[in-house]
Protein backbone atom coordinates (compact mmCIF):
# COMPACT_ATOMS: atom_id res chain seq x y z
CA UNK A 1 0.00 0.00 0.00
CA UNK A 2 1.42 3.70 -0.89
CA UNK A 3 3.35 5.71 1.71
CA UNK A 4 3.34 9.37 0.40
CA UNK A 5 4.65 12.14 1.32
CA UNK A 6 3.60 15.24 0.32
CA UNK A 7 5.92 18.34 0.58
CA UNK A 8 5.91 21.89 -0.15
CA UNK A 9 8.13 22.31 -3.48
CA UNK A 10 8.99 25.93 -2.50
CA UNK A 11 9.11 28.27 0.08
CA UNK A 12 5.80 27.07 2.04
CA UNK A 13 2.18 27.63 2.02
CA UNK A 14 1.47 26.04 -1.81
CA UNK A 15 -1.64 24.54 -0.74
CA UNK A 16 0.03 21.66 1.56
CA UNK A 17 -3.07 21.49 4.19
CA UNK A 18 -5.98 21.59 0.86
CA UNK A 19 -4.19 19.01 -0.53
CA UNK A 20 -3.63 16.78 1.91
CA UNK A 21 -7.47 17.31 3.21
CA UNK A 22 -8.72 16.51 -0.09
CA UNK A 23 -6.13 12.89 -0.52
CA UNK A 24 -7.38 12.06 2.90
CA UNK A 25 -9.98 9.80 2.69
CA UNK A 26 -7.94 7.64 0.31
CA UNK A 27 -5.46 7.31 3.13
CA UNK A 28 -5.82 5.58 6.34
CA UNK A 29 -3.00 7.69 8.44
CA UNK A 30 -1.61 11.11 8.44
CA UNK A 31 1.02 12.12 9.58
CA UNK A 32 2.67 15.64 10.45
CA UNK A 33 6.18 14.83 10.38
CA UNK A 34 7.95 18.14 10.67
CA UNK A 35 7.86 21.99 11.69
CA UNK A 36 5.56 23.47 14.66
CA UNK A 37 3.33 26.25 14.54
CA UNK A 38 4.75 28.18 12.10
CA UNK A 39 2.92 26.28 9.90
CA UNK A 40 -0.51 27.44 8.84
CA UNK A 41 -2.83 25.33 6.53
CA UNK A 42 -5.83 26.26 6.02
CA UNK A 43 -8.65 23.85 5.12
CA UNK A 44 -11.66 24.27 3.04
CA UNK A 45 -14.38 21.60 3.44
CA UNK A 46 -18.45 21.16 3.94
CA UNK A 47 -17.47 21.47 7.36
CA UNK A 48 -15.95 24.90 7.73
CA UNK A 49 -12.70 27.10 6.83
CA UNK A 50 -10.01 25.54 9.27
CA UNK A 51 -6.48 27.15 9.93
CA UNK A 52 -4.38 24.05 11.55
CA UNK A 53 -1.12 24.80 12.97
CA UNK A 54 0.05 21.01 14.04
CA UNK A 55 -2.72 19.15 13.40
CA UNK A 56 -3.00 16.99 10.29
CA UNK A 57 -5.11 17.79 7.71
CA UNK A 58 -6.71 14.15 8.14
CA UNK A 59 -8.41 15.24 11.05
CA UNK A 60 -11.93 16.35 9.37
CA UNK A 61 -12.15 12.74 8.32
CA UNK A 62 -13.52 10.40 11.43
CA UNK A 63 -12.05 6.97 10.15
CA UNK A 64 -8.59 8.35 9.81
CA UNK A 65 -6.03 7.98 12.07
CA UNK A 66 -3.88 11.07 12.72
CA UNK A 67 -0.18 11.32 14.44
CA UNK A 68 1.42 14.43 15.32
CA UNK A 69 5.17 12.47 15.17
CA UNK A 70 8.56 12.72 16.56
CA UNK A 71 9.80 15.37 14.46
CA UNK A 72 7.76 18.11 15.07
CA UNK A 73 7.71 20.36 18.12
CA UNK A 74 4.76 21.55 19.84
CA UNK A 75 3.63 24.70 21.31
CA UNK A 76 1.68 22.51 24.31
CA UNK A 77 -0.74 25.70 24.79
CA UNK A 78 -1.22 26.22 20.73
CA UNK A 79 -2.06 22.39 20.56
CA UNK A 80 -4.51 21.96 23.46
CA UNK A 81 -6.08 25.45 21.85
CA UNK A 82 -6.26 23.87 18.48
CA UNK A 83 -7.83 20.46 19.81
CA UNK A 84 -10.96 22.58 21.41
CA UNK A 85 -11.93 25.04 18.38
CA UNK A 86 -12.02 22.23 16.20
CA UNK A 87 -13.59 19.95 19.71
CA UNK A 88 -16.04 23.10 19.69
CA UNK A 89 -16.89 22.64 15.35
CA UNK A 90 -17.85 19.39 16.11
CA UNK A 91 -14.69 17.74 14.98
CA UNK A 92 -13.35 14.54 16.55
CA UNK A 93 -9.87 14.49 17.80
CA UNK A 94 -10.32 11.07 19.05
CA UNK A 95 -8.16 9.36 16.94
CA UNK A 96 -5.45 12.13 16.87
CA UNK A 97 -1.80 10.57 18.48
CA UNK A 98 0.88 12.57 19.53
CA UNK A 99 4.30 11.83 19.65
CA UNK A 100 6.21 11.36 23.32
CA UNK A 101 9.13 11.63 21.42
CA UNK A 102 8.44 15.08 20.32
CA UNK A 103 9.92 18.28 21.57
CA UNK A 104 7.91 21.13 23.11
CA UNK A 105 8.24 24.65 22.81
CA UNK A 106 8.59 26.40 26.12
CA UNK A 107 8.35 29.78 26.84
CA UNK A 108 11.84 30.71 26.81
CA UNK A 109 12.09 29.37 22.97
CA UNK A 110 9.43 31.94 22.05
CA UNK A 111 11.00 34.95 24.03
CA UNK A 112 14.56 33.80 22.75
CA UNK A 113 13.18 33.82 19.22
CA UNK A 114 11.94 36.70 19.17
CA UNK A 115 14.59 38.55 20.95
CA UNK A 116 17.27 37.01 18.26
CA UNK A 117 15.31 38.47 15.97
CA UNK A 118 15.11 42.39 17.43
CA UNK A 119 18.77 41.93 18.15
CA UNK A 120 19.48 40.59 14.13
CA UNK A 121 18.08 44.44 13.18
CA UNK A 122 18.24 44.64 9.03
CA UNK A 123 20.09 41.34 9.38
CA UNK A 124 16.51 39.55 10.50
CA UNK A 125 15.29 36.60 9.42
CA UNK A 126 11.71 37.16 9.39
CA UNK A 127 10.94 34.26 11.34
CA UNK A 128 7.19 33.62 13.02
CA UNK A 129 8.31 34.60 16.09
CA UNK A 130 6.85 30.67 17.54
CA UNK A 131 10.07 29.99 19.09
CA UNK A 132 10.55 27.15 16.18
CA UNK A 133 14.64 28.02 15.91
CA UNK A 134 15.39 27.59 19.19
CA UNK A 135 13.34 24.96 20.11
CA UNK A 136 15.08 22.82 17.55
CA UNK A 137 18.57 24.37 18.65
CA UNK A 138 17.86 22.79 22.15
CA UNK A 139 17.27 19.27 20.56
CA UNK A 140 20.29 19.48 18.31
CA UNK A 141 22.01 20.75 21.84
CA UNK A 142 20.30 17.72 24.17
CA UNK A 143 18.83 19.76 26.27
CA UNK A 144 14.78 20.04 25.02
CA UNK A 145 12.35 18.69 27.43
CA UNK A 146 9.88 16.20 25.14
CA UNK A 147 6.09 15.97 25.12
CA UNK A 148 6.67 12.21 27.45
CA UNK A 149 8.17 14.46 30.06
CA UNK A 150 5.11 16.36 30.48
CA UNK A 151 3.17 13.08 31.94
CA UNK A 152 5.61 12.55 34.30
CA UNK A 153 5.77 15.18 37.39
CA UNK A 154 9.87 13.97 38.72
CA UNK A 155 10.94 13.89 35.60
CA UNK A 156 9.69 17.47 34.47
CA UNK A 157 10.57 19.12 37.59
CA UNK A 158 14.20 17.77 36.84
CA UNK A 159 14.60 18.65 33.00
CA UNK A 160 13.19 21.89 34.30
CA UNK A 161 15.34 22.47 36.93
CA UNK A 162 18.18 21.80 34.59
CA UNK A 163 17.81 23.72 31.74
CA UNK A 164 15.39 26.85 33.27
CA UNK A 165 18.56 27.84 35.55
CA UNK A 166 20.98 27.95 32.39
CA UNK A 167 17.95 29.45 30.07
CA UNK A 168 17.22 32.56 32.65
CA UNK A 169 21.45 33.35 33.22
CA UNK A 170 21.33 33.73 29.31
CA UNK A 171 18.24 35.35 29.05
CA UNK A 172 18.80 38.05 31.83
CA UNK A 173 22.36 38.67 30.73
CA UNK A 174 22.33 38.69 27.49
CA UNK A 175 18.78 40.62 27.05
CA UNK A 176 17.70 41.76 30.54
CA UNK A 177 14.86 39.43 30.78
CA UNK A 178 12.70 38.81 34.09
CA UNK A 179 14.25 34.97 35.08
CA UNK A 180 11.18 32.88 34.11
CA UNK A 181 9.81 31.24 38.05
CA UNK A 182 10.83 27.53 37.85
CA UNK A 183 7.71 27.27 40.08
CA UNK A 184 5.32 28.54 37.97
CA UNK A 185 6.63 26.86 34.80
CA UNK A 186 6.22 23.50 35.76
CA UNK A 187 2.92 23.89 36.86
CA UNK A 188 2.18 25.12 34.03
CA UNK A 189 3.94 22.56 31.99
CA UNK A 190 2.48 19.55 34.33
CA UNK A 191 -1.12 21.02 33.62
CA UNK A 192 -0.58 21.15 30.09
CA UNK A 193 0.55 17.43 30.32
CA UNK A 194 -2.48 16.47 32.17
CA UNK A 195 -4.72 18.08 29.20
CA UNK A 196 -2.37 15.99 26.80
CA UNK A 197 -2.53 12.76 28.82
CA UNK A 198 -4.98 11.19 26.08
CA UNK A 199 -2.92 11.62 22.98
CA UNK A 200 0.81 11.60 23.48
CA UNK A 201 1.94 7.59 23.47
CA UNK A 202 4.54 5.97 21.88
CA UNK A 203 3.47 6.83 18.24
CA UNK A 204 6.25 4.56 16.73
CA UNK A 205 3.72 1.53 17.50
CA UNK A 206 0.70 3.22 16.68
CA UNK A 207 2.64 4.03 12.77
CA UNK A 208 4.42 0.39 12.63
CA UNK A 209 1.36 -1.43 13.41
CA UNK A 210 -0.49 0.34 10.55
CA UNK A 211 2.21 0.06 7.78
CA UNK A 212 2.01 -3.88 9.26
CA UNK A 213 -1.37 -3.58 7.88
CA UNK A 214 -1.04 -2.26 4.92
CA UNK A 215 -2.63 0.84 5.24
CA UNK A 216 -2.31 3.51 2.38
CA UNK A 217 -0.46 6.51 5.06
CA UNK A 218 -0.15 10.41 4.29
CA UNK A 219 3.00 12.12 5.21
CA UNK A 220 2.00 15.88 5.36
CA UNK A 221 4.69 18.59 4.90
CA UNK A 222 5.04 21.66 6.23
CA UNK A 223 7.00 24.45 5.21
CA UNK A 224 8.57 23.48 2.08
CA UNK A 225 11.69 22.53 0.26
CA UNK A 226 13.57 25.88 0.22
CA UNK A 227 13.43 26.45 3.93
CA UNK A 228 14.84 23.18 4.10
CA UNK A 229 17.79 23.78 7.12
CA UNK A 230 20.20 21.75 4.82
CA UNK A 231 19.07 22.55 1.13
CA UNK A 232 17.13 25.69 1.17
CA UNK A 233 18.38 29.64 0.74
CA UNK A 234 20.21 29.25 4.13
CA UNK A 235 20.15 31.51 7.05
CA UNK A 236 16.46 32.62 5.45
CA UNK A 237 15.47 29.16 6.14
CA UNK A 238 13.39 27.81 8.71
CA UNK A 239 15.18 25.03 11.61
CA UNK A 240 13.79 21.74 10.65
CA UNK A 241 13.43 19.20 8.14
CA UNK A 242 10.60 19.79 5.74
CA UNK A 243 11.65 17.79 3.02
CA UNK A 244 11.65 14.18 1.60
CA UNK A 245 14.30 12.95 3.84
CA UNK A 246 12.80 15.02 6.93
CA UNK A 247 9.18 12.69 6.57
CA UNK A 248 11.12 9.98 6.99
CA UNK A 249 13.36 11.00 9.87
CA UNK A 250 10.59 12.62 11.52
CA UNK A 251 8.03 9.84 11.15
CA UNK A 252 10.28 7.46 12.13
CA UNK A 253 9.71 5.57 8.93
CA UNK A 254 12.46 3.77 6.72
CA UNK A 255 13.30 5.48 3.53
CA UNK A 256 12.69 2.25 1.40
CA UNK A 257 9.16 2.65 2.48
CA UNK A 258 8.41 5.15 0.67
CA UNK A 259 6.19 4.79 -2.17
CA UNK A 260 6.10 8.17 -3.47
CA UNK A 261 6.99 11.94 -3.12
CA UNK A 262 4.15 14.38 -4.35
CA UNK A 263 5.61 18.36 -4.73
CA UNK A 264 2.92 21.01 -4.40
CA UNK A 265 3.79 23.80 -5.89
CA UNK A 266 2.06 27.04 -6.64
CA UNK A 267 1.85 27.90 -10.12
CA UNK A 268 3.26 30.98 -9.09
CA UNK A 269 5.81 31.22 -6.28
CA UNK A 270 5.44 33.48 -2.76
CA UNK A 271 7.72 34.04 0.61
CA UNK A 272 6.81 35.25 4.15
CA UNK A 273 10.12 36.60 5.71
CA UNK A 274 13.48 37.65 4.69
CA UNK A 275 15.70 35.79 2.07
CA UNK A 276 16.68 35.86 -1.24
CA UNK A 277 13.82 35.58 -4.28
CA UNK A 278 14.91 35.58 -7.84
CA UNK A 279 11.52 36.07 -9.58
CA UNK A 280 10.24 38.18 -6.67
CA UNK A 281 7.69 40.95 -8.80
CA UNK A 282 8.01 44.13 -6.84
CA UNK A 283 4.80 46.44 -6.43
CA UNK A 284 3.24 46.36 -9.88
CA UNK A 285 -0.31 45.51 -11.33
CA UNK A 286 1.33 41.73 -11.31
CA UNK A 287 1.84 41.80 -8.38
CA UNK A 288 -1.46 42.96 -7.17
CA UNK A 289 -3.06 40.41 -9.36
CA UNK A 290 -0.97 37.72 -7.73
CA UNK A 291 -1.54 38.64 -4.44
CA UNK A 292 -5.65 38.43 -4.65
CA UNK A 293 -6.31 40.59 -1.68
CA UNK A 294 -9.43 40.68 -0.32
CA UNK A 295 -10.23 36.98 -1.88
CA UNK A 296 -10.43 34.24 1.03
CA UNK A 297 -6.91 32.93 -0.52
CA UNK A 298 -5.32 35.98 -0.68
CA UNK A 299 -1.46 35.64 0.13
CA UNK A 300 -1.54 36.99 3.23
CA UNK A 301 0.52 34.74 6.07
CA UNK A 302 -2.25 32.50 7.50
CA UNK A 303 0.01 32.13 11.10
CA UNK A 304 1.37 36.05 11.18
CA UNK A 305 -0.71 37.98 9.00
CA UNK A 306 2.34 39.16 6.89
CA UNK A 307 1.66 39.85 3.49
CA UNK A 308 3.83 37.16 1.05
CA UNK A 309 5.77 38.57 -1.22
CA UNK A 310 5.09 37.30 -4.63
CA UNK A 311 6.82 36.47 -8.00
CA UNK A 312 7.02 34.53 -11.33
CA UNK A 313 7.25 30.51 -11.09
CA UNK A 314 11.14 29.66 -10.41
CA UNK A 315 11.73 26.49 -12.41
CA UNK A 316 15.60 26.67 -11.33
CA UNK A 317 14.50 26.23 -7.43
CA UNK A 318 11.83 23.88 -8.20
CA UNK A 319 14.11 21.32 -10.32
CA UNK A 320 16.34 21.64 -7.50
CA UNK A 321 13.70 20.99 -4.88
CA UNK A 322 12.41 18.16 -6.93
CA UNK A 323 16.15 16.45 -6.99
CA UNK A 324 16.61 17.01 -3.59
CA UNK A 325 13.87 15.18 -2.80
CA UNK A 326 13.06 12.95 -5.48
CA UNK A 327 9.74 14.41 -6.15
CA UNK A 328 7.80 12.46 -8.82
CA UNK A 329 4.64 13.85 -8.67
CA UNK A 330 4.11 17.47 -8.98
CA UNK A 331 0.44 18.93 -7.95
CA UNK A 332 -0.09 22.79 -8.81
CA UNK A 333 -2.54 24.97 -6.96
CA UNK A 334 -4.05 28.52 -7.44
CA UNK A 335 -3.62 27.72 -10.98
CA UNK A 336 -7.03 29.75 -10.91
CA UNK A 337 -5.03 32.48 -9.92
CA UNK A 338 -3.47 33.11 -13.40
CA UNK A 339 -6.49 33.08 -15.42
CA UNK A 340 -6.55 37.15 -15.55
CA UNK A 341 -3.04 37.34 -16.96
CA UNK A 342 -1.90 38.40 -20.87
CA UNK A 343 1.24 36.55 -20.45
CA UNK A 344 2.61 34.16 -17.85
CA UNK A 345 6.39 34.37 -17.44
CA UNK A 346 8.29 31.19 -16.00
CA UNK A 347 11.96 31.36 -14.86
CA UNK A 348 14.26 28.84 -16.36
CA UNK A 349 17.54 29.66 -15.74
CA UNK A 350 19.66 32.09 -13.84
CA UNK A 351 22.06 34.29 -15.41
CA UNK A 352 25.09 36.03 -13.49
CA UNK A 353 27.37 38.20 -15.83
CA UNK A 354 27.71 36.13 -18.97
CA UNK A 355 27.30 32.77 -17.16
CA UNK A 356 24.34 30.54 -17.45
CA UNK A 357 23.94 28.59 -13.69
CA UNK A 358 21.76 25.58 -13.90
CA UNK A 359 21.59 25.71 -10.16
CA UNK A 360 20.84 27.93 -7.50
CA UNK A 361 23.96 29.14 -5.82
CA UNK A 362 24.60 28.66 -2.26
CA UNK A 363 25.48 32.42 -1.19
CA UNK A 364 22.42 34.39 -0.52
CA UNK A 365 24.83 37.47 -1.97
CA UNK A 366 24.90 36.06 -5.40
CA UNK A 367 21.22 35.09 -5.53
CA UNK A 368 20.11 38.47 -4.55
CA UNK A 369 22.30 39.41 -7.93
CA UNK A 370 21.52 36.60 -10.65
CA UNK A 371 19.29 37.74 -13.34
CA UNK A 372 15.83 35.44 -13.73
CA UNK A 373 16.28 34.18 -17.66
CA UNK A 374 12.43 34.17 -18.80
CA UNK A 375 10.50 32.66 -20.98
CA UNK A 376 7.12 33.63 -21.65
CA UNK A 377 3.62 32.16 -21.81
CA UNK A 378 0.41 33.40 -23.61
CA UNK A 379 -2.17 33.70 -20.16
CA UNK A 380 -6.23 31.97 -21.21
CA UNK A 381 -8.13 34.71 -20.22
CA UNK A 382 -11.31 32.31 -18.66
CA UNK A 383 -12.26 31.14 -15.37
CA UNK A 384 -10.54 27.79 -14.43
CA UNK A 385 -12.17 27.37 -11.21
CA UNK A 386 -15.61 25.46 -12.22
CA UNK A 387 -13.16 22.76 -14.57
CA UNK A 388 -12.89 19.98 -13.44
CA UNK A 389 -11.02 17.28 -15.90
CA UNK A 390 -7.71 18.54 -17.40
CA UNK A 391 -8.72 17.99 -20.96
CA UNK A 392 -11.48 21.15 -20.46
CA UNK A 393 -9.13 23.32 -19.16
CA UNK A 394 -8.48 26.07 -21.92
CA UNK A 395 -5.17 24.81 -24.09
CA UNK A 396 -2.89 27.61 -23.07
CA UNK A 397 -3.65 26.74 -19.42
CA UNK A 398 -2.75 22.77 -19.63
CA UNK A 399 0.34 24.03 -21.67
CA UNK A 400 0.94 26.12 -18.99
CA UNK A 401 1.05 23.38 -16.54
CA UNK A 402 2.59 20.83 -18.64
CA UNK A 403 5.75 23.02 -19.56
CA UNK A 404 6.27 23.54 -15.50
CA UNK A 405 5.66 19.08 -15.13
CA UNK A 406 8.34 19.19 -17.43
CA UNK A 407 11.01 21.66 -16.20
CA UNK A 408 10.76 20.49 -13.01
CA UNK A 409 11.01 16.43 -14.27
CA UNK A 410 8.28 15.17 -12.76
CA UNK A 411 5.04 13.53 -13.62
CA UNK A 412 2.19 15.74 -12.92
CA UNK A 413 -0.60 14.65 -10.90
CA UNK A 414 -3.02 17.32 -9.67
CA UNK A 415 -3.95 20.82 -10.38
CA UNK A 416 -6.26 22.82 -8.06
CA UNK A 417 -8.39 25.66 -8.88
CA UNK A 418 -9.76 26.51 -5.96
CA UNK A 419 -9.49 25.98 -2.24
CA UNK A 420 -13.04 24.36 -1.59
CA UNK A 421 -12.08 20.22 -1.36
CA UNK A 422 -13.71 19.50 -4.89
CA UNK A 423 -12.10 22.36 -6.87
CA UNK A 424 -9.41 19.57 -8.03
CA UNK A 425 -8.01 18.32 -11.31
CA UNK A 426 -6.99 14.55 -10.57
CA UNK A 427 -4.90 13.69 -13.68
CA UNK A 428 -3.30 10.99 -12.42
CA UNK A 429 -3.84 8.44 -9.50
CA UNK A 430 -1.53 9.87 -6.39
CA UNK A 431 -2.61 7.26 -3.52
P1 LIG B 1 -0.11 25.42 3.17
O1 LIG B 1 0.61 26.06 4.31
O2 LIG B 1 0.82 24.84 2.16
O3 LIG B 1 -1.15 24.43 3.61
O4 LIG B 1 -0.88 26.61 2.41
P2 LIG B 1 -1.72 27.79 3.10
O5 LIG B 1 -2.98 27.23 3.60
O6 LIG B 1 -0.88 28.54 4.06
O7 LIG B 1 -1.94 28.75 1.87
C1 LIG B 1 -2.63 28.35 0.73
C2 LIG B 1 -3.85 29.26 0.53
O8 LIG B 1 -4.37 29.09 -0.76
C3 LIG B 1 -5.00 28.95 1.46
O9 LIG B 1 -5.72 30.14 1.69
C4 LIG B 1 -5.85 27.95 0.66
O10 LIG B 1 -7.21 27.97 1.03
C5 LIG B 1 -5.69 28.52 -0.71
N1 LIG B 1 -5.72 27.57 -1.82
C6 LIG B 1 -5.20 26.32 -1.90
N2 LIG B 1 -5.32 25.83 -3.14
C7 LIG B 1 -5.93 26.80 -3.88
C8 LIG B 1 -6.30 26.92 -5.25
O11 LIG B 1 -6.08 26.03 -6.06
N3 LIG B 1 -6.86 28.10 -5.65
C9 LIG B 1 -7.09 29.12 -4.77
N4 LIG B 1 -7.65 30.23 -5.23
N5 LIG B 1 -6.77 29.04 -3.48
C10 LIG B 1 -6.18 27.90 -3.04
P1 LIG C 1 3.48 26.31 6.02
O1 LIG C 1 3.51 24.93 6.61
C1 LIG C 1 5.57 29.95 4.87
C2 LIG C 1 9.17 30.97 7.17
C3 LIG C 1 9.06 32.22 8.01
C4 LIG C 1 10.50 32.70 7.95
C5 LIG C 1 11.29 31.40 8.01
C6 LIG C 1 11.80 31.03 9.39
O2 LIG C 1 2.24 27.05 6.31
O3 LIG C 1 3.86 26.27 4.59
P2 LIG C 1 10.58 30.12 11.58
O4 LIG C 1 9.51 30.75 12.42
O5 LIG C 1 10.22 28.82 10.99
O6 LIG C 1 11.92 30.10 12.26
O7 LIG C 1 10.76 31.17 10.34
O8 LIG C 1 10.41 30.38 7.55
N1 LIG C 1 8.11 29.97 7.41
C7 LIG C 1 7.07 29.78 6.60
N2 LIG C 1 6.70 30.41 5.48
N3 LIG C 1 4.86 28.90 5.32
C8 LIG C 1 5.24 28.23 6.43
O9 LIG C 1 4.62 27.10 6.84
C9 LIG C 1 6.37 28.68 7.14
N4 LIG C 1 6.99 28.27 8.27
C10 LIG C 1 8.06 29.05 8.41
O10 LIG C 1 8.18 33.14 7.43
O11 LIG C 1 10.76 33.29 6.71
MG1 LIG D 1 0.75 27.91 5.22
Amino acid sequence: MPIVAVIGGQWGDEGKGHIVDYLASRSQMVIRYGGGNNAGHTVTNEQGVFKLHLIPSGIFDPTIINVIAHGVVIDPGVLIEEIQSLEAKGISTSRLFVSDRAHVIMPYHVMQDQLQEQARGDGKIGTTGRGIGPAYADKVERVGLRAGDLLHEELLLERLRAVLEEKNRVLNRIYGVKPISLHDAYLRFLNYGHQLTNYVTDVHAVIHRALEKDVPVLLEGAQGALLDIDHGTYPYVTSSLPGAAGACQGAGIGPTRLSSVIGVFKAYVTRVGEGPFPTEIHDSPDADMLRQIGKPWAEVGTTTGRLRRVGWFDAVMARYAAEVNGIDTVVITKLDVLDEFQRIKICVGYKRHDELLEYPPMSTALLNKVEPVYEEMPGWNTPTSEVREFHHLPEEAQSYVARLCQLVGARLGIVSVGPERDQIIMVNDVL
